[in-house]
């Protein structure tokens, strides 16, 4: 009885506070299709969803990471540049809070050529984020682990990540809802949260 009890007031809780939507998102920073998603949708909505939203950004995508006894080395689909662009955006999501990485990521990704180093800096200097830490993070060691705990996830995603963007919400990966994402993330989103938010009334 006591058990009974304690699921069906668990069961309540999880019902009221179901007003925030875990996005989990596969991307590579050279890949156009993930630039498209995350600089006309995704981050966007975000902004626009911010307290209804658990962002959390992969950017690794079809990377793969080559462990030579103990040296990292990583090939990524679209070159060099894209390895470097996600080192970039693996090292700003771990120094800075997910508002203030995303604005970066989505800054990064909408320059001409997203791995340069103008625009890498500049974005930098635009959201207020260190480029010297930055820059620091990515030309130790520390961005090369970080990317290889993102090619982890990335691997370990069930079922395996059909490409890229591919988007879980809530940990889940629905194709549907995913292919959607690409064109009406803010939809998709208010789809999830009880208490729609304002914001999903205007669209
Ligand atoms: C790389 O390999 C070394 C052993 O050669 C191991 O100690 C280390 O944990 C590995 N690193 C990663 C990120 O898998
Ligand atoms: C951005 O650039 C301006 C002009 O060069 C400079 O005054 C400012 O301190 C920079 N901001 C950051 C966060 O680096």
């Amino acid at each position: 009885m006591v058990l009974v009890r304690a699921l069906f007031l668990a069961g309540a809780f999880a019902f009221i506070t179901a007003k925030e939507v875990k996005v989990t998102i596969f991307y590579e920073s050279l890949c156009p299709y993930s630039i498209e998603y995350l600089v006309k949708q995704a981050i966007p909505g975000y902004k626009t969803l911010s307290n209804n939203i658990k962002l959390d950004l992969v950017p690794y995508g079809n990377a793969k990471t080559v462990n030579k006894s103990g040296t990292l080395e990583f090939i990524c689909q679209h070159g060099e540049g894209e390895c470097k662009g996600n080192r970039y955006h693996g090292c700003v999501l771990d120094l800075n809070p997910i508002d203030k990485a995303s604005s970066y990521i989505a800054c990064d990704l909408a320059a001409d050529d997203p791995s340069d180093d103008k625009a890498l800096k500049q974005c930098a200097n635009e959201t207020d984020i260190s480029w010297t830490d930055l820059k620091k993070c990515v030309d130790s060691g520390k961005a090369d682990e970080i990317m290889a705990k993102y090619g982890e996830r990335t691997n370990s995603a069930r079922p395996p990540i059909p490409g890229v963007p591919t988007t879980f919400f809530n940990d889940v990966y629905d194709e549907e809802l995913s292919d959607d994402a690409y064109t009406s993330f803010v939809t998709v989103v208010c789809s999830f949260l009880d208490n729609e938010p304002a914001a999903c009334n205007s669209f």
